[in-house]
C-alpha cells in the first residue's frame, strides 16, 4: 500500500512542487486547499488533478475540528504543513489573521497528531525570517545557522517562531516525530506575484511583450538594499522530504549560502533582456517599504549538507534566468491570445 502524505498549502509554490515529488516517490498525496468562491487558484496543480494518487480536499487549517477529521480519516504517515499567510508585508496589516493561520494552524495539527495518530511524522515550514536582525560573524562573513538566536522583525516571523517553538515542545514532551525546516528564501517560475523576485520578472515579461514600449509604466519597488539568500523551490522541497526520512527528528537550515541584494537581482534580471542599467525603469515607492526590515540573510548549511546529504542544484544566475524566461513566454502567450480574441471579435 502507498504511504499517505497530507500536504497543506498544496495550491502554493512549495506545495505544488512537494506534491509532485511525493507522487513520484509513490505516495498517495492528500493536498489541502481552502475554500474559494471561484475555481481559480489551482493553476500550480492543474497537471496533478487527474492523477489517481492525488486527492484534493477542501480544508482550512485554522479549524481544529476539520484538522482532527482529516487526521482520523487518513491516519497519514507524514504531514507537511506548508499552508500560511506567507507575505511578510501583509502580516503588518493583518497581524491577527497571520497569527491565526501561521500559529494556530500548526497547533491544530500537533494536537490532532498527538491525540489521534502519534506515529504520524510532522514537517513544519519554519523560516529564515525568524532570525530577523540577528546574525553571527566568522571571517568577516555574516550568516545564520540553526543555533543563531532568533530576533523576529515582523508579525509573520513572530507567529512562525511561536509555531517553531511549539513543534520543539511537542517533540520533547510527547516524543512526536516533528521537525522544522528553517528555509531561506526560495523562488521559482511558480512564485507568488507579490514577492519581490516574481514582481520583477513578471514586470520584465510584460515589458518585453509590449515591445519595450517607452510608455510602459515603471516598476515600483521598496528597499533595494536588503540581502536575501535565494534558491530554487524545487531544490528545497527535496530537503523537506529528506528531513522526514531521518532516524531522529531535527531542525535544519536550508539555503544556498550565497546572498544578493534586491538591487543585484534587478541587475541580473535586466541583463537577461540586454539592459545593463535598470534605473530608468524603476521607481522607489514608500508603499513597498516595511515598517521593520530584515537586512541580511545568508544561511550556513553545514548540518543539512552533512546529515541530509542535501545540496542546492540551481545557481542564482540560473534561477533568475529561468524566472525571466518563463515570464517572457507567459506574457507573449497572453498577448497573442488577447489579439486572437480581438481579431475574432472584429471579424464576427
Ligand atoms: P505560498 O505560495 O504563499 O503558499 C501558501 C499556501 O497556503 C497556499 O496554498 C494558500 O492557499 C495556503 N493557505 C493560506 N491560508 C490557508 C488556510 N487558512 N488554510 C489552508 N490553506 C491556507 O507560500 P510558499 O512560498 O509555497 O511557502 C510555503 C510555506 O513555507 C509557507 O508556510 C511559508 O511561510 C514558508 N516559507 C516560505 C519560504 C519561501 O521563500 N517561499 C521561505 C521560508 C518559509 P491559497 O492558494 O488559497 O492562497
Ligand atoms: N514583496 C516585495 N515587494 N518586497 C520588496 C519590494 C516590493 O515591491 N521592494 C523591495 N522589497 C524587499 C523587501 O523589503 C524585502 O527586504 C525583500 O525585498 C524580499 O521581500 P519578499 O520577496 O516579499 O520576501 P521576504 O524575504 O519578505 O519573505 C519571503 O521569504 C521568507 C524567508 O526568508 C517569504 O517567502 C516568506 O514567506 C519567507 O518566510
Amino acid at each position: 500500500m502507498n504511504k499517505i502524505a497530507i500536504v497543506t498549502g498544496a495550491t502554493g509554490q512549495d506545495g505544488s512542487y512537494l506534491s509532485e515529488l511525493l507522487l513520484d516517490k509513490g505516495y498517495t498525496v492528500v493536498g489541502l486547499r481552502r475554500r474559494s468562491s471561484s475555481e481559480k487558484g489551482l493553476e500550480r496543480i492543474e497537471h496533478l488533478l487527474n492523477n489517481d494518487n492525488f486527492k484534493l480536499v477542501e480544508a482550512d487549517i485554522t479549524d481544529s475540528g476539520c484538522v482532527n477529521s482529516l487526521i482520523s480519516e487518513y491516519m497519514p504517515h507524514e504531514v507537511y504543513n506548508l499552508a500560511a499567510q506567507s507575505h511578510v508585508g501583509t502580516s503588518f496589516k493583518q497581524p491577527s489573521y497571520t497569527s491565526q493561520v501561521n500559529l494556530q494552524g500548526p497547533i491544530n495539527f500537533l494536537e490532532a497528531i498527538r491525540l489521534l495518530s502519534p506515529s504520524t511524522k510532522f514537517y513544519q515550514a519554519s523560516t529564515s525570517e525568524m532570525f530577523g536582525k540577528n546574525y553571527e560573524v566568522f571571517a568577516d562573513t555574516k550568516y545564520q545557522k540553526e543555533t543563531t538566536p532568533f530576533v523576529p522583525q515582523s508579525p509573520y516571523a513572530v507567529a512562525k517562531l511561536a509555531a517553531h517553538e511549539m513543534v520543539r515542545i511537542y517533540r520533547d514532551s510527547y516524543e512526536l516525530f516533528a521537525c522544522c525546516g528553517i528555509l531561506f528564501n526560495h523562488e521559482s517560475e511558480r512564485r507568488g506575484e507579490n514577492f519581490v523576485t516574481r514582481k520583477i520578472t513578471k514586470w520584465i515579461g510584460e515589458f518585453v511583450a509590449s515591445g519595450q514600449d517607452e510608455d510602459f509604466p515603471a516598476l515600483r519597488l521598496g528597499n533595494l538594499d536588503a540581502h536575501r539568500d535565494w534558491g530554487h523551490a524545487q531544490d528545497y522541497v527535496d530537503a523537506m522530504y529528506l528531513m522526514l526520512q531521518q532516524d531522529e527528528p531535527e531542525d535544519y537550515v536550508i539555503a544556498t549560502s550565497e546572498t544578493h541584494s534586491v538591487r543585484e537581482f534587478l541587475t541580473e534580471a535586466f541583463n537577461e533582456i540586454g539592459i545593463s542599467n535598470f534605473e530608468p525603469h524603476v521607481v522607489i515607492d514608500p508603499e513597498f517599504y516595511r515598517p521593520c526590515e530584515v537586512d541580511w540573510l545568508l544561511g550556513h548549511t553545514g548540518k543539512a549538507r552533512q546529515q541530509l546529504g542535501w545540496r542546492p542544484k540551481v545557481s542564482f544566475p540560473e534561477l533568475v534566468q529561468r524566472m525571466v524566461r518563463s515570464d517572457i513566454d507567459a506574457a507573449r502567450k497572453e498577448k497573442l491570445e488577447r489579439s486572437s480574441l480581438q481579431e475574432l471579435e472584429e471579424t464576427s
